[in-house]
């Protein structure tokens, strides 16, 4: 099957899992450079930030990831000879905004995108930009709770303002947040948020969830204003639910666990707050603060395509099963025995792909955009380079169940991109040696390596599939 001349075939990172250089011109501390590594309490400030964070816990491996900062031309000149078509990557908000509630901007931090951003469109690819991945301003945590605050809004609006206008000419294709729905899963890692033990959960995390809905609301309209041409991109962690068995309940089960996950996605798209969810934050006995104005500028401000992420379905069951749990990338999955599993915990489900993306189209019959799909393994360093057969048999499954989805079931899809293109580090347990990438990078959790670029098997494969306008050979 091959895809149209159209397709973006890309690769994606994030500024806080490669960039490095924290404390580099002018940049100031996010809260990514708060999570240490996972030898240093990782998990232990992911889900309890409120206990642990006074502590120095010694390593923190956004502080030199794989120091894309200072290397990204030889990085971007790598990706352009793999043929990509499209580049996605994050802007750091506190290189931008050291602190975050400043009036003027730090220059360093906007002439080094317009230099990344220059050296994508000279290599040939589309800089695809999340305006935010998981890195708020520490300094807007500290004061402000980060998003418990809906001062919030005026900060990120801001921010978004300066560099749509900055990038105008430049890049086309734009996300608000990175996978929206963390927010109610690891709300630290979704957007600063620290809930203390007494709190209620719920509460805080819908609250905050809303004042992001409603920055994101903010800055399409911004976008659009700016320049009517921007595409902009809703973002979700996404992988359908399956029953864990037939039983109408278990089914009842997984109807309810998608229509939560879809809660965001259905503010961002439809512009308005399901009847689902008023159903939910009503038992939940939630008190939000909603502002009238706020759902009108949602309503008025949708998205133009949905970006989601996909490392697996989900299985979930009405009642307690003996079956283990496994990594349904931060959110909880029963263990489906149909499937194979990483060392990491995450199961392998390339027609969970396909599934996905129907339901997102049919939900929502807008262009999806797959923005990060792939597999997070140990790769060996060999004499003669890496071969990561598993990787290709990875992607070319995931990418073949994605063709039929465009192809035999008329799903609308922009693009997708290969997630870790280059290896970096990881979100979840801040570990190097859990690879994504199709470029190696000589560097290991204990921080030791040259840094060296080593492509691998997955890269000559993805060259070809590319050049084959993805005909899978
Ligand atoms: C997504 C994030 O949830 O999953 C990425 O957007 C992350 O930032 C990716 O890296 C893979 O997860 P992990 O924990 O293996 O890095």
């Amino acid at each position: 099957m091959k895809l149209g001349q159209n397709f973006l075939w890309g690769g994606a990172m994030a500024a806080n899992q490669c960039e490095g250089a924290a404390f580099e011109d002018g940049k100031g501390l996010s809260l990514m450079d708060k999570i240490p590594d996972a030898e240093h309490g990782r998990k232990e400030v992911l889900y309890q930030p409120h206990l642990t964070l006074q502590k120095d816990h010694g390593s923190y491996p956004s502080h030199e990831a794989i120091d894309f900062y200072h290397r990204y031309k030889e990085d971007l000149s790598l990706l352009g000879k793999l043929g990509l078509k499209a580049f996605r990557t994050s802007i750091s908000w506190s290189r931008i905004f050291p602190l975050g509630d400043e009036t003027e901007p730090n220059e360093a931090g906007l002439q080094f995108y317009d230099d990344l951003f220059d050296e994508c469109l000279k290599q040939g690819m589309e800089p695809v930009v999340t305006l935010c991945h998981f890195d708020v301003p520490w300094h807007l945590v500290e004061k402000y709770g980060s998003w418990r605050s809906r001062k919030m809004i005026d900060f990120y609006e801001h921010y978004c303002e300066v560099v749509l206008t900055r990038y105008k000419d430049k890049v086309k294709y734009w996300m608000t947040f990175n996978e929206i729905n963390m927010m109610t899963h690891i709300p630290f890692l979704g957007g600063g948020v620290i809930i203390g033990k007494d709190e209620d959960f719920n509460q805080i995390v819908y609250q905050a969830a809303h004042y992001q809905l409603t920055a994101s609301a903010k800055a399409t309209a911004t976008a659009h204003r700016i320049n009517p041409d921007f595409k902009i991109g809703c973002m979700m962690a996404a992988g359908t639910f399956y029953p864990y068995t037939c039983h109408p309940e278990d089914v009842m089960a997984a109807c309810d666990a998608n229509s939560r996950n879809y809660i965001f996605i259905d503010v961002q798209m439809r512009g308005e707050y399901s009847s689902y969810a008023e159903c939910l934050f009503k038992q939940m006995e939630l008190t939000l603060d909603i502002l009238p104005e706020d759902l009108v500028l949602i309503k008025a401000n949708t998205c133009d395509f949905i970006g989601f992420s996909y490392y697996s379905s989900r299985l979930t069951s009405a009642h307690p099963v003996d079956v283990k749990i496994a990594d349904g990338n931060a959110i909880t999955t029963l263990r489906n025995p149909h499937l194979s599993i990483t060392k990491w915990g995450r199961q392998i489900d390339p027609i969970g792909l396909r599934v996905t993306m129907n339901d997102l189209y049919q939900r929502y019959q807008k262009p999806l955009f797959i923005v990060e799909n792939g597999l997070g393994c140990e790769d060996v360093l060999a004499n003669d380079g890496v071969h990561d057969s598993y990787r290709i048999d990875y992607l070319s499954a995931h990418i073949s169940e994605m063709e039929k989805a465009i192809l035999l079931d008329g799903v609308h899809c922009l693009g997708y991109l290969a997630w870790g293109i280059i290896d970096l580090v990881s979100a979840g347990s801040g570990e190097m040696d859990k690879r994504y990438g199709l470029i190696y990078v000589d560097k290991h959790n204990d921080g030791s390596g040259s840094l060296k670029r080593i492509p691998k098997d997955s890269y000559y494969w993805y060259q070809q599939l590319i050049a084959n306008q993805g005909e899978i050979i």
